[in-house]
């Protein structure tokens, strides 16, 4: 039985990796990467595999039975990118894919859904057998501002009062991990995140708790918080989504209560101020 990970040179994929090598072989382990030299450390067997290039793809997928979809980075051309994969998937005659989606995808008003849907979709018709990990927000999407806020004094964004239920990128990593080495995992869809909420204002105070300084929770416009990660030297495309994101995390989009992921963990999700601590070592 092989199992191959897409995106194993990623944040995400490489936590993968190693929690996989804790459940079955190395040799049963096939990391996939566009970029064969980064996946060279992984200590598994590596195969270059480049959404864009189905040429390429089939024959990456050889003698592989279950594959861990990661979806890409590149907004925009994953529909696509995605379903080069899922096709050369059907052709390979993989027989389980395990994709990492967004978190209540029917429901979202996150402007990422659209490629999400799609490739939702495109597994459902291929006729392959397949389980949805509904991500939620990782917690260092919001850790990574801490620096930037501790220089600025206040902690800027826009998503109010918005209910936030990240989790660590390594929860989400572990449960990938522990799902696809598990067939009673097929046909399943989980609805993925941190077992406890909490405000950007609650995030500036536990920044706070934990720096011995005042940091403020600053709530701005969509716009004008966009126009301050511009100025601050963010692509331009970039500062426009991540204000977007905020806004929907101001209606809840992020909120989740139903502590899946904790049930697959068999554990607690890290806390925010975990996670805040981490980003402060
Ligand atoms: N839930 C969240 O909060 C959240 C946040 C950010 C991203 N995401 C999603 O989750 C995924 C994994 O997260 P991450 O933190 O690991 O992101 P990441 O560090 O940016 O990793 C993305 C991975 O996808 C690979 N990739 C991108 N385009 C590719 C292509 N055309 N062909 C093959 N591989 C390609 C990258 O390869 P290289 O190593 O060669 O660049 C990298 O390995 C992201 O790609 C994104 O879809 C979720």
């Amino acid at each position: 039985m092989k199992i191959a990970v897409t995106g194993s040179t990623g944040q995400l994929g490489r936590i993968v990796v190693e929690e996989l090598k804790k459940r079955v072989s190395n040799e049963s382990i096939v990391a996939l990467a566009r970029n064969i030299e980064k996946a060279s450390g992984l200590g598994v067997e590596t195969r270059e595999f480049d959404y864009s290039k189905p040429e390429i793809l089939v024959e990456a997928l050889k003698g592989i039975d279950r594959l861990l979809l990661i979806s890409g980075s590149e907004l925009g051309q994953r529909t696509q990118q995605h379903s080069n994969v899922i096709n050369a998937a059907k052709e390979a005659g993989i027989k389980w894919i395990v994709y990492t989606s967004l978190l209540h995808l029917n429901d979202t008003t996150l402007n990422l859904a659209g490629e999400h849907i799609e490739t939702e979709k495109a597994l459902k018709a291929s006729g392959i057998e397949y389980t949805l990990l509904r991500n939620g927000w990782y917690s260092e999407n919001y850790t990574a501002s801490v620096p930037g806020a501790i220089g600025g004094g206040t902690f800027l964004g826009s998503a109010a009062n918005g209910k936030i239920s990240s989790a660590a990128r390594v929860d989400y990593a572990e449960a990938a991990a522990i799902v696809i080495a598990d067939e009673d995992n097929k046909g399943k869809t989980y609805e993925l995140a941190g077992d406890e909420f909490y405000t950007l204002t609650d995030l500036s105070a536990e920044i706070s708790k934990q720096t011995g300084k005042n940091i403020p929770y600053n709530n701005l416009a969509e716009e004008e918080y966009a126009n301050i990660l511009k100025n601050i030297g963010l692509p331009e495309e970039f500062a426009d989504a991540l204000a977007n994101w905020d806004v929907s995390a101001s209606r809840d989009d992020l909120f989740d209560d139903s502590r899946q992921l904790s049930r697959i963990l068999g554990r607690s999700t890290t806390t925010i101020a975990d996670s805040v601590k981490i980003a402060l070592s």
